[in-house]
């Protein structure tokens, strides 16, 4: 048996509560909960009450259909708020012994002693590789003979009211915040393969607010960011261009939406009932592939320049992964060939069974990304705090507690709706 978790999505679009079992090779769904977002903009909590009741109506619903009363979570963070920086630490260590892992503790304590502005804090500090003596490019020097160890760290920070405001939404379902976690790193764990970590990849998480991405070079994370624009900007188009409510626009693109209009036929057209008109008109489906392929590209023309300047963009032997809800739209992939001029394909959540099939969607793959990463980071945390307490161990949390405990397993048909 697997270690039960919980991990909330809060999307821009969506509000995405799983309860899971993370097993070595897959993870097993035992209740989800999917609840449209409110309350949110680019990544942002614009409205504590509306975000707080759809965190709620995502955890009861994942409640009952798991059977589990939730108590604590990890919860996904992006938005325009969050910014990464790389620092180095230095130690030196005793040349008798090796490197130890308490000495690995350290030159991370000293990377992670930078001097963060007012109203900030570190969100991740990810150690992207170690230094033994001037030899550089060390995956892990433990054991190894020296005198100064250095590592290189990426260190991930938020505006500290940002994250307060989303703790507080919700802990207000009594939901105790386990730990936050960028969106990118929960994707990327999901989607990418070991090798495409190894040759160098970025993963671009598009969404409906934000498009948030990472990227990975020797195994590690070396740069994040998140730009503020996603699915909902070219929705946003296609109202203003076809003269069409929000809604109406939205629509139209699930179901004739294509990025690259090369691909379609000048003879495919659709109807629509514009703002102000009687009689429903008739729109070529190129004209709305061409109002949607000038957003999309201008995203990856943003992407690019992201990722040139990391300085890492001539490192990407991988190329691109896509993911995220705008992911699925029709033509993506060739609209990002043509602008980053590397290999693309896009992902979603796979190696997951139980009650997961609406899950096997690229909307997806942050939420059941956020059970995988969450526990990594967990066991992490409870090595470092052995460390630092002499070898002793922080008391593991077992099941009961990260479901909140007290009430564990609701009786069955104690609930009507699942
Ligand atoms: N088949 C599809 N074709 C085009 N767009 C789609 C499709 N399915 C979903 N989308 C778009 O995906 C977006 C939602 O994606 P997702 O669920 O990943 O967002 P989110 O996680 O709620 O938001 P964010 O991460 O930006 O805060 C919406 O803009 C929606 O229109
Ligand atoms: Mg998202």
């Amino acid at each position: 048996m697997g270690e039960l978790v919980v991990g909330i999505d809060i999307g821009t679009t969506k509000v995405c509560t799983i309860v899971g079992e993370v097993r070595e090779t897959d993870t097993y769904i035992l209740g989800v909960g999917i609840e449209p977002s409110h309350g949110m903009k680019k990544g942002m909590v614009v409205d504590v009450n509306a975000l707080g009741a759809a965190i709620s109506s995502s955890v009861h619903k994942a409640e009952r259909s798991s059977g589990y009363e939730i108590g604590r979570a990890f919860v996904s963070v992006a938005g325009g708020h969050v910014e990464s920086i790389n620092s180095t630490g230095a130690v030196g260590v005793s040349n008798t012994r090796g490197v130890q892992l308490g000495d690995l503790e350290r030159a991370m304590d000293a990377a992670r002693a930078v001097t963060l502005p007012h109203g900030r804090e570190v969100l991740h500090v990810i150690p992207r590789n170690y230094s033994l003596d001037g030899q550089s490019g060390l995956r892990s020097p433990l054991g190894m003979l020296g005198f100064r160890l250095e590592v290189e760290a990426h260190i991930i920070t938020a505006q500290s009211s940002s994250i307060q405001n989303l703790a507080r939404c919700v802990e207000a379902s009594n939901v105790y915040v386990d730990r936050f976690i960028l969106n990118p790193l929960a994707s990327g764990d999901v989607v990418l393969t070991d090798e495409e970590r190894e040759a160098g990849v970025m993963v671009v998480d598009i969404g409906g607010g934000t498009t948030d991405l990472a990227i990975f070079i020797d195994g590690s994370v070396w740069h994040t960011a998140v730009i503020a624009v996603g699915g909902h900007h070219v929705t946003n188009d296609i109202a203003h261009g076809l003269h069409l409510p929000f809604e109406l626009a939205e629509a139209v693109k699930l179901e004739f939406g294509h990025a690259y209009p090369k691909s379609v036929s000048e003879l495919e057209a659709f109807p629509i009932q514009p703002f102000g008109e009687e009689l429903p008109s008739k729109v070529q489906r190129r004209d709305l592939a061409r109002i949607i392929h000038a957003r999309v590209e201008e995203l990856f023309e943003l992407i690019l320049k992201e990722a040139k300047r990391s300085g890492y963009d001539g490192l990407l032997k991988a190329g691109i992964v896509l993911t995220g809800g705008s992911s699925a739209l029709p033509g993506i992939r060739s609209v990002a060939a043509d602008v980053l001029k590397m290999p693309v394909r896009v992902a979603h959540p796979e190696n997951i069974t139980g009650m997961s099939d609406a899950l096997k969607n690229p909307a997806y793959s942050t939420s059941v990304g956020l059970l995988k990463l969450g526990l990594i980071m967990d066991v992490e945390d409870d090595r470092r705090q052995s460390l630092h307490n002499g070898g002793k161990a922080r008391a593991r949390r077992n099941w009961w507690d990260l479901l909140g405990g007290a009430l564990g397993r609701l009786l069955p048909g104690e609930e009507d709706e699942v």
